[in-house]
């Protein structure tokens, strides 16, 4: 068996998944069901993810996804995922979708998002990851750009907390300090 080796290439830090989507994907308006989407984005992210870090990962969190436009039944969807920045035990993963309608070959970008991908060990506790190299120019501005966005996380989730337990206090605080 080989060994998984140290660092991983270009072609392990990236993965791209295309998918037709099929009649038993469609919602009850007839195109393709949010759902069925989420799925396979959380499938690109962990398979990007564990096979970039070399072992299992679950899925920590989800950034907010936006579905610009509707993706039709018949339609190829591909996936474009990529790591983006290492943290200790955790990884940001990208993706990127286009749906590309198959008899005219035109293509449209419809999500883009961003998974936080945790490494786990046999004990399922965080494991430490091999730092991702950062060679190119691109490279650099997706590890800035994520590192922005894995502080904003925290920002957003501590805000979330307030909202959650003190909604009236900061409304009324807001009122008064308009
Ligand atoms: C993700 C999980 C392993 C983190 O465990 P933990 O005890 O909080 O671990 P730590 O505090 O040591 O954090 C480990 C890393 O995960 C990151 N992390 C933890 N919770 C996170 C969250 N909600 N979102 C994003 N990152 C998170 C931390 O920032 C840290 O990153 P770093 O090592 O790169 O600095 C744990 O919360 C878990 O098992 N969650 C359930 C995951 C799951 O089942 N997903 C599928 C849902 S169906």
């Amino acid at each position: 068996m080989e060994q998984v080796p140290e660092t991983a290439t270009d072609q392990q830090r990236q993965l791209q998944m295309t998918v037709l989507m099929t009649p038993d994907t469609a919602n009850f308006s007839g195109n393709v069901h949010g759902g069925h989407v989420l799925k396979l984005l959380d499938q690109v992210a962990y398979a990007c993810a564990s096979r970039y870090s070399g072992g299992y990962v679950v899925t920590g969190s989800v950034d907010q996804v936006i579905f610009r436009e509707r993706i039709h039944v018949g339609e190829l969807v591909t996936f474009r995922a990529s790591v983006n920045f290492t943290g200790s035990s955790s990884m940001e993963v990208g993706v990127r979708v286009v749906a590309e309608e198959i008899t005219t070959r035109t293509a449209r970008h419809v999500i883009t998002c961003y998974f936080t991908m945790v490494a786990l060990d046999e004990n399922e506790k965080p494991r430490k990851l091999v730092p991702l190299t950062i060679e190119t120019a691109d490279q650099r501005r997706r590890w800035a750009a994520a590192q922005l966005r894995r502080e904003l996380r925290s920002e957003i989730e501590e805000r979330s907390l307030e909202i959650r337990h003190h909604p009236e206090d900061i409304l009324h605080d807001r009122e008064e300090h308009p």
